[in-house]
């Protein structure tokens, strides 16, 4: 499994090392292709993340040729502050050249749920035909070992066909977007970001066991190009 993690002191040395390889990753992109596609997470931790790359990178990536797009959502107005959207808007995208056509919110207004993840496959078949390939997926994973919004023994990780479904969250807010377990698996790049020590023990099952975690949803995503884990030193505490 093309699986590897590096550790950092902290947060903000991880989001600085993170943020470098995103810009060599859409730098390295761009040589070949005209666009590059990113799905970003939600959570605390790519805050620091999102926050650097508007400050430090804003001229240093050629904003104007990538999309951004959404690993998974909160159900919830995109004015929310729990929003997935609202939290990349604040950080990172208002403060850079991102032409209103390449960002791309996952939908909350359906009445149903199913229809905005519906609605967002017809999105995502727009930019990328008959195959989602992302150039880069930004994903983190909870204490459970949930990854976007695919919650451990839920049918939203059994999908193996729709590129988008609702999910359930065991916490608020419950309702939610994600993009299915094949999607993040067609990804060429997969990036986790963790920190923290609540982390340490789904870190220690997912990175240190044999299986590769393979029972958490986090554990069963691999990129084709690659699955690098940014993790701080208390998130990796349990691995050495
Ligand atoms: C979300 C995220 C979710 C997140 C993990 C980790 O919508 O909350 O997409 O999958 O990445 O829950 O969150 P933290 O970074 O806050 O620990």
């Amino acid at each position: 499994m093309n699986r590897d993690f590096k550790v950092y002191r902290d947060p903000e040395e991880l989001s600085s090392h993170a943020a470098a390889e995103i810009a060599r990753l859409t730098d390295e992109t761009l040589k070949e292709r005209e666009t590059c596609s990113v799905a970003l997470s939600g959570g605390t931790t790519p805050r620091n993340l999102y926050r650097l790359l508007a400050i430090e990178y804003a001229h240093r990536i050629p904003w104007n040729r990538v999309h951004v797009f959404w690993a998974d959502e909160r159900y919830v107005p995109h004015d929310d502050p729990a929003s997935n959207y609202e939290l990349a808007r604040r950080t990172l995208i208002d403060h850079v050249s991102l032409p209103a056509s390449n960002i791309h919110p996952m939908p909350v207004t359906f009445p149903d749920p199913s229809k905005a993840a519906e609605e967002y496959e017809l999105t995502l078949r727009q930019y990328f035909g008959e195959r989602p390939k992302f150039d880069l997926m930004l994903l983190g994973v909870g204490t459970d070992g949930h990854t976007a919004s695919l919650f451990p023994g839920s049918a939203a990780l059994s999908e193996q066909r729709a590129w988008a479904v609702n999910s359930r969250a065991p916490v608020k807010p419950h309702i939610r977007l994600t993009l299915t377990l094949p999607v993040l698996n067609s990804s060429r790049q997969v990036m986790f970001l963790v920190a923290g020590e609540e982390k340490r023990e789904i870190v220690k099952s997912i990175l240190g066991e044999s299986d590769g975690g393979a029972r958490y949803p986090a554990g069963r995503v691999t990129g084709i190009d690659g699955t690098e884990w940014y993790l701080d030193k208390a998130a990796a505490a349990n691995l050495t």
